[in-house]
């Protein structure tokens, strides 16, 4: 008390001002460390989101680099082994552009999975079929425009192949590049999302891995196979450019593109419940010489309910070959 008594009014007119101009200063660092922290943190969340979403892309887009301990095919990635492919969409589309115009009707019910009612795969017809035949279990077959029809449903296995242009037509989301998980048949696409939500409503996630494949990206898929396996080796496991369902835009390949994929929750419900979407394992288990392939538990073919029903089988599976009475071996 006594010292302020003694303190000059002038001084402490001063000091009040430097005070002033003090706590001035500090508030200014301080609004301007929050601001700068502010920032930061924006840059963060951003930065975040972007590795995340990142993940997902790679989640459902893998790379034809990525592959399992047990070499199984996956998607091709457009943007490096298959970037000298425009050629063959160009040549697709037009393949397309040829189909459309020639034969409306019979593209689309070959587009289909489902059994065409009226259309002249079901009609038992071949229309304006380029050849027609009857397999072994008397089912009615054509060809047309180098696709095969059997029972208005589109075969491709080892003994029956695409054009290397042949495209598909009737899909969600039109083909614009080598390979696609969104690029599939539309009453597909419908009936894999009420798939997806049934097994989303029992705590799974599925998702599609591998879609979509050009003739291009099976071509490379399957080189590196061979040059890494062998070609014996690589035919149990990988089809041939041509000889793949990916190329139809009917079938895909669910979560991990691996054999352990049948011990998961997902594969295990997958397995029991994807028929009554439509769909079928394609490749099932002990059918290995009949189908050509291996056991693929998460490649499933579209087929429409009816038909997957017959080959679910009460958990049986019946292979289409057995079910049509076909083969599937290559030529060679
Ligand atoms: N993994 C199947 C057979 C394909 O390559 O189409
Ligand atoms: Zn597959």
């Amino acid at each position: 008390m006594s010292n302020n008594r003694n303190t000059p009014p002038t001084r402490r007119r001063v000091s009040r001002k430097k005070r002033q101009q003090m706590i001035r200063r500090r508030r200014i660092i301080l609004t301007a460390v929050m601001l700068i922290m502010m920032i930061l943190v924006a840059i963060g969340v951003v930065a975040g989101v972007k590795t995340i979403s990142g993940r997902n892309n790679k989640q459902t887009e893998p790379d034809v680099t990525v592959s399992s301990s047990s070499n199984i095919p996956v998607d091709g990635d457009i943007n490096s082994s298959t970037a000298a492919n425009d050629s063959t969409l160009q040549q697709t589309r037009q393949y397309t552009q040829q189909q459309t115009a020639g034969s409306t009707e019979q593209s689309v019910a070959g587009q289909d999975g489902t059994k065409q009612t009226g259309s002249a795969g079901n009609a038992g017809s071949a229309g304006n079929a380029d050849s027609t035949f009857t397999t072994s279990k008397g089912f009615k077959g054509y060809v047309k425009d180098g696709v095969t029809y059997i029972d208005g449903y589109m075969i491709v296995n080892k003994t029956y192949s695409l054009p290397s242009n042949y495209i598909p037509q009737d899909t969600e989301v039109p083909v614009t590049s080598e390979w696609s998980t969104k690029s599939l048949n539309r009453e597909l696409m419908e009936a894999y999302r009420q798939l997806q939500s049934a097994a989303s409503s029992n705590g799974l996630n599925i998702y599609i891995s591998s879609g979509y494949r050009s003739y291009n990206t099976q071509k490379n898929l399957y080189n590196n196979y061979v040059a890494k396996d062998g070609k014996a080796q690589a035919d149990t496991y990988s089809a041939r450019a041509g000889y793949s369902e990916h190329q139809t835009g009917l079938c895909f390949d669910l979560n991990t593109i691996d054999d352990s994929f049948q011990y998961t929750d997902e594969g295990i419900w997958v397995n029991q419940n994807a028929y009554k979407y439509g769909f079928i394992i394609r490749y099932p288990k002990g059918k290995e010489s009949i189908t050509g392939y291996q056991y693929e538990s998460w490649h499933l073919r579209y087929v429409g309910r009816e038909l997957a029903e017959k080959l679910y089988n009460n958990g049986n599976w019946i292979t289409m070959e057995e079910y049509f009475g076909i083969d599937s071996k290559y030529a060679d």
